[in-house]
């Protein structure tokens, strides 16, 4: 792959939900994106079908709560693209159904951190070199929710939804500390989509869940950073 012209997108947990429907509309504008994937088998086959349907994917073998991984993962980017123009940290996990916080499980809590902020910061850090070499201005994004809004935190799912309120923390540091290199950071909230993790009583397709985590990292005005958004429009923390 000659990568030099190309955009260049990185999805983790892009093997299936909303992840691959991002990955899927990227590639549709003409990204190669690559394909983050802990499992090797589910990302080897997402990753063919978007071939198949005509796109460059390429698949990455990525951990997110895996420092080794990680970095064996920047290795493998490395020996196929030169820049990064776009990071979505996608990949999170949802533990937590009817938990209760004064009964919380310190090792689900433990977990859930791992995976959904600090999988994202280390990401974020190992594959700065490439987003600073992005000649568009380069962008990051990450999935957060609504549950981690604290203009609106009740009971639900505590452990998740504290996770998400740190993943909005960590937008609001990494925008700041990137503000001077033009790399726009942007929290996203995708609605209640019906994914494995939402079910299939959610009310809205993977096509619309993805669809402002692909405008931030597309045609969003670069200047906006720093932001929670739902439905392309900010909303409160
Ligand atoms: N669905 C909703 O209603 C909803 C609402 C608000 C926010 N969100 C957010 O949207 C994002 C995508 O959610 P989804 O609904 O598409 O969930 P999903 O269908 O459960 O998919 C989650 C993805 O994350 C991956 N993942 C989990 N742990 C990982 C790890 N350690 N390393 C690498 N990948 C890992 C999963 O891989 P495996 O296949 O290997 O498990 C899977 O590809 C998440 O950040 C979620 O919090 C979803």
């Amino acid at each position: 792959m000659n990568t030099e012209h190309d955009k260049v997108a990185l999805v983790t947990g892009a093997n299936k939900g909303i992840g691959y429907e991002v990955a899927r509309q990227l590639a549709q504008r003409g990204f190669a994106v690559f394909i983050g994937s802990r499992d090797m088998h589910r990302g080897r086959e997402a990753t063919e079908m978007l071939c198949a349907e005509g796109f460059e994917a390429i698949f990455l073998h990525l951990d997110v709560t895996d420092p080794v991984s990680i970095k064996n993962a920047v290795g493998t980017f490395s020996q196929k693209a030169d820049h990064l123009d776009v990071l979505v940290n996608n990949a999170a996990i949802l533990e937590d159904h009817g938990e209760d916080i004064l009964k919380l499980n310190a090792e689900m809590m433990e977990r859930t951190l791992k995976t959904n902020v600090v999988g994202p910061i280390l990401i974020s850090q190992d594959f700065l070199p490439y987003l600073k070499l992005s000649p568009h201005g380069a962008r990051i994004v990450n999935v957060s929710s609504g549950a981690g809004a604290l203009s609106t935190m009740n009971t639900y799912a505590p452990a998740y939804s504290i996770s998400k309120t740190a993943l909005n923390a960590v937008t609001k540091q990494v925008a700041g500390a990137l503000r001077a290199d033009n790399i726009a950071v942007n929290s996203v909230c995708p609605g209640w989509v019906r994914t494995d993790m939402g079910g299939s009583g959610a009310d809205r397709p993977v096509e619309k869940g993805a669809e402002t985590i692909v405008w931030l990292a597309t045609d969003a005005p670069q200047h906006e950073t720093g932001k929670f958004w739902r439905d392309k429009r900010e909303i409160e923390w």
